[in-house]
Protein backbone atom coordinates (compact mmCIF):
# COMPACT_ATOMS: atom_id res chain seq x y z
CA UNK A 1 0.00 0.00 0.00
CA UNK A 2 1.30 3.27 -0.94
CA UNK A 3 1.66 5.40 2.13
CA UNK A 4 1.18 9.37 1.60
CA UNK A 5 4.04 11.20 2.57
CA UNK A 6 1.82 13.48 4.24
CA UNK A 7 1.38 10.28 6.82
CA UNK A 8 5.01 10.30 7.60
CA UNK A 9 5.50 14.12 7.58
CA UNK A 10 3.05 14.46 10.59
CA UNK A 11 4.93 12.38 12.76
CA UNK A 12 8.43 13.93 12.20
CA UNK A 13 6.64 16.98 12.67
CA UNK A 14 5.22 16.26 15.84
CA UNK A 15 8.70 14.76 17.12
CA UNK A 16 10.20 18.25 15.90
CA UNK A 17 7.91 20.52 17.32
CA UNK A 18 8.37 18.61 20.65
CA UNK A 19 12.32 19.12 20.53
CA UNK A 20 12.00 22.81 19.28
CA UNK A 21 9.18 23.60 22.01
CA UNK A 22 11.45 22.66 24.71
CA UNK A 23 14.01 25.27 23.62
CA UNK A 24 11.62 27.87 23.54
CA UNK A 25 11.83 27.57 19.64
CA UNK A 26 8.45 29.20 17.83
CA UNK A 27 6.40 27.07 15.91
CA UNK A 28 8.04 25.89 12.66
CA UNK A 29 5.60 24.43 10.57
CA UNK A 30 4.14 27.01 8.30
CA UNK A 31 8.08 27.73 7.55
CA UNK A 32 8.73 23.99 7.01
CA UNK A 33 5.39 23.16 4.95
CA UNK A 34 4.36 25.96 3.19
CA UNK A 35 0.32 26.10 3.24
CA UNK A 36 -1.25 24.07 0.29
CA UNK A 37 -4.63 24.47 1.24
CA UNK A 38 -7.01 25.82 4.05
CA UNK A 39 -6.59 22.89 5.81
CA UNK A 40 -3.04 23.22 6.62
CA UNK A 41 -3.39 26.65 8.73
CA UNK A 42 -6.23 24.50 10.60
CA UNK A 43 -3.85 21.29 11.50
CA UNK A 44 -0.96 23.75 12.29
CA UNK A 45 -3.38 25.75 14.92
CA UNK A 46 -4.39 22.64 16.32
CA UNK A 47 -0.96 21.75 16.82
CA UNK A 48 0.44 24.69 18.05
CA UNK A 49 -2.84 24.79 20.64
CA UNK A 50 -1.66 21.40 22.03
CA UNK A 51 2.41 22.01 22.17
CA UNK A 52 2.13 25.58 23.18
CA UNK A 53 0.52 23.74 26.49
CA UNK A 54 -1.60 27.03 27.14
CA UNK A 55 -4.62 25.82 25.64
CA UNK A 56 -7.40 23.68 27.00
CA UNK A 57 -7.09 20.18 26.02
CA UNK A 58 -9.44 17.29 25.88
CA UNK A 59 -13.10 16.95 27.74
CA UNK A 60 -15.75 14.95 28.24
CA UNK A 61 -16.90 12.54 25.22
CA UNK A 62 -19.98 10.44 24.94
CA UNK A 63 -19.75 7.78 21.54
CA UNK A 64 -20.66 4.02 21.12
CA UNK A 65 -17.98 0.88 22.26
CA UNK A 66 -17.09 -2.21 20.13
CA UNK A 67 -20.23 -3.83 21.46
CA UNK A 68 -23.05 -1.16 20.32
CA UNK A 69 -23.03 0.21 24.10
CA UNK A 70 -22.78 3.96 24.59
CA UNK A 71 -19.78 4.85 27.52
CA UNK A 72 -18.59 8.32 28.44
CA UNK A 73 -15.47 9.72 29.64
CA UNK A 74 -17.40 9.65 33.22
CA UNK A 75 -17.42 5.94 32.90
CA UNK A 76 -13.94 5.84 33.42
CA UNK A 77 -13.77 7.94 36.66
CA UNK A 78 -11.42 6.56 38.84
CA UNK A 79 -9.13 5.03 35.81
CA UNK A 80 -6.33 7.49 34.48
CA UNK A 81 -7.09 6.76 30.47
CA UNK A 82 -4.58 6.19 27.81
CA UNK A 83 -6.56 7.34 24.72
CA UNK A 84 -5.62 7.33 20.83
CA UNK A 85 -7.35 8.36 18.02
CA UNK A 86 -6.69 6.54 15.09
CA UNK A 87 -8.52 4.27 12.15
CA UNK A 88 -8.00 0.60 11.46
CA UNK A 89 -7.02 0.75 8.09
CA UNK A 90 -3.64 2.52 9.03
CA UNK A 91 -1.02 0.96 7.70
CA UNK A 92 1.46 1.40 10.45
CA UNK A 93 1.51 4.29 12.44
CA UNK A 94 -1.34 3.64 14.32
CA UNK A 95 -0.92 -0.23 14.88
CA UNK A 96 3.01 0.59 16.11
CA UNK A 97 1.18 3.47 18.64
CA UNK A 98 -1.15 0.83 19.95
CA UNK A 99 0.91 -2.10 20.26
CA UNK A 100 3.21 0.77 22.54
CA UNK A 101 0.22 1.60 24.46
CA UNK A 102 -0.60 -1.94 25.13
CA UNK A 103 3.40 -2.92 26.25
CA UNK A 104 3.22 0.00 28.37
CA UNK A 105 0.53 -1.18 30.14
CA UNK A 106 2.17 -4.71 30.66
CA UNK A 107 5.23 -2.87 31.86
CA UNK A 108 3.09 -1.20 34.23
CA UNK A 109 1.88 -4.47 35.50
CA UNK A 110 -0.10 -3.10 38.99
CA UNK A 111 0.08 0.31 37.98
CA UNK A 112 -0.69 -0.55 34.52
CA UNK A 113 -3.52 -3.01 35.31
CA UNK A 114 -5.78 0.47 36.34
CA UNK A 115 -5.16 2.37 33.39
CA UNK A 116 -7.72 1.95 31.10
CA UNK A 117 -7.09 2.34 27.29
CA UNK A 118 -9.38 3.79 24.93
CA UNK A 119 -9.34 3.64 21.28
CA UNK A 120 -11.48 6.58 18.84
CA UNK A 121 -11.76 5.89 15.32
CA UNK A 122 -11.44 8.67 12.72
CA UNK A 123 -12.68 6.71 10.26
CA UNK A 124 -16.46 5.85 11.61
CA UNK A 125 -17.60 4.85 7.98
CA UNK A 126 -15.24 2.09 7.79
CA UNK A 127 -14.84 1.16 11.09
CA UNK A 128 -17.95 -0.55 11.96
CA UNK A 129 -18.49 -2.62 15.53
CA UNK A 130 -17.20 -5.63 14.23
CA UNK A 131 -14.07 -4.12 12.71
CA UNK A 132 -13.35 -2.48 15.50
CA UNK A 133 -14.40 -5.61 18.59
CA UNK A 134 -11.62 -7.53 16.99
CA UNK A 135 -9.22 -4.92 16.13
CA UNK A 136 -8.49 -3.72 19.71
CA UNK A 137 -8.63 -6.68 21.26
CA UNK A 138 -5.31 -7.78 19.15
CA UNK A 139 -3.67 -4.83 21.17
CA UNK A 140 -4.92 -5.70 24.67
CA UNK A 141 -8.14 -7.16 25.94
CA UNK A 142 -8.74 -4.10 27.77
CA UNK A 143 -9.21 -1.59 25.10
CA UNK A 144 -12.36 0.08 24.48
CA UNK A 145 -12.91 1.22 21.10
CA UNK A 146 -15.04 4.19 20.46
CA UNK A 147 -16.90 5.49 16.94
CA UNK A 148 -19.63 7.96 16.08
CA UNK A 149 -20.78 9.98 13.67
CA UNK A 150 -18.66 11.59 11.40
CA UNK A 151 -19.27 14.91 13.57
CA UNK A 152 -18.85 13.73 17.01
CA UNK A 153 -15.97 12.21 15.99
CA UNK A 154 -14.90 15.88 14.66
CA UNK A 155 -15.88 17.51 17.76
CA UNK A 156 -14.03 14.66 19.93
CA UNK A 157 -11.05 15.07 18.17
CA UNK A 158 -10.98 18.67 17.67
CA UNK A 159 -10.97 19.05 21.22
CA UNK A 160 -8.06 17.00 21.90
CA UNK A 161 -6.51 19.08 18.98
CA UNK A 162 -6.32 15.97 16.36
CA UNK A 163 -6.73 17.10 13.15
CA UNK A 164 -7.39 14.54 11.08
CA UNK A 165 -8.53 14.26 7.08
CA UNK A 166 -9.63 11.82 4.24
CA UNK A 167 -6.61 11.50 1.88
CA UNK A 168 -7.04 10.05 -1.08
CA UNK A 169 -3.94 8.53 -2.96
CA UNK A 170 -3.69 9.42 -6.59
CA UNK A 171 -4.77 6.48 -8.52
CA UNK A 172 -5.98 4.50 -5.49
CA UNK A 173 -9.63 3.48 -5.04
CA UNK A 174 -8.95 3.62 -0.89
CA UNK A 175 -9.11 6.56 0.98
CA UNK A 176 -6.44 7.02 3.85
CA UNK A 177 -7.09 9.48 6.86
CA UNK A 178 -4.05 11.90 7.67
CA UNK A 179 -4.15 12.41 11.14
CA UNK A 180 -2.04 13.23 14.28
CA UNK A 181 -1.38 10.49 16.37
CA UNK A 182 -0.70 11.24 20.14
CA UNK A 183 -1.44 9.14 22.79
CA UNK A 184 -2.94 11.17 25.45
CA UNK A 185 -2.92 10.57 29.24
CA UNK A 186 -5.74 11.38 31.28
CA UNK A 187 -6.15 11.52 34.69
CA UNK A 188 -8.94 9.69 36.76
CA UNK A 189 -11.28 12.21 36.60
CA UNK A 190 -10.83 12.32 32.72
CA UNK A 191 -8.29 15.85 32.70
CA UNK A 192 -5.51 15.87 30.15
CA UNK A 193 -1.99 15.38 31.88
CA UNK A 194 -0.03 14.85 28.84
CA UNK A 195 0.59 13.75 25.99
CA UNK A 196 3.20 11.14 23.92
CA UNK A 197 4.32 11.85 20.22
CA UNK A 198 4.02 9.14 17.96
CA UNK A 199 6.74 6.55 17.88
CA UNK A 200 6.92 7.04 21.58
CA UNK A 201 8.55 3.13 22.41
CA UNK A 202 6.22 1.54 24.83
CA UNK A 203 9.29 1.64 27.25
CA UNK A 204 9.48 5.40 27.27
CA UNK A 205 5.65 5.69 27.79
CA UNK A 206 5.88 3.33 30.47
CA UNK A 207 8.20 5.46 32.72
CA UNK A 208 6.47 8.70 31.81
CA UNK A 209 3.22 7.61 32.75
CA UNK A 210 4.40 5.45 35.83
CA UNK A 211 6.08 8.64 37.14
CA UNK A 212 3.18 10.74 35.93
CA UNK A 213 0.72 8.73 38.11
CA UNK A 214 3.00 8.43 41.00
CA UNK A 215 3.19 12.30 41.04
CA UNK A 216 -0.39 12.14 41.57
CA UNK A 217 -0.11 9.66 44.01
CA UNK A 218 -2.26 7.12 41.74
CA UNK A 219 0.48 4.40 41.53
CA UNK A 220 3.99 3.45 43.20
CA UNK A 221 6.97 5.06 42.26
CA UNK A 222 8.86 3.30 39.84
CA UNK A 223 10.95 0.95 40.85
CA UNK A 224 15.25 1.74 39.76
CA UNK A 225 15.71 0.55 36.66
CA UNK A 226 17.64 -2.51 37.41
CA UNK A 227 14.74 -3.92 39.48
CA UNK A 228 12.65 -3.23 36.60
CA UNK A 229 11.04 -6.63 35.26
CA UNK A 230 10.96 -6.25 31.47
NI1 LIG B 1 -2.87 6.05 11.82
Amino acid sequence: MVVPAALSSWRSLALLAVLLIGGGATFIYSRDKPAESTRRPDAARLMNDLMSGKAQVGGPFTLEDQFGKRRSLADFRGKPVLLYFGYTFCPDVCPTDLAAMAQAIRTLDAAGRVLQPIFITLDPERDTREILRNYAVAFHPRFVALRGSEGEVRRVATAYKVYFEKVRPPGSSVYLIDHMAFVFLLDRDGRYIAFFPPGTTAERMAVMVGEALAQRGLAAPPPPRALRLT
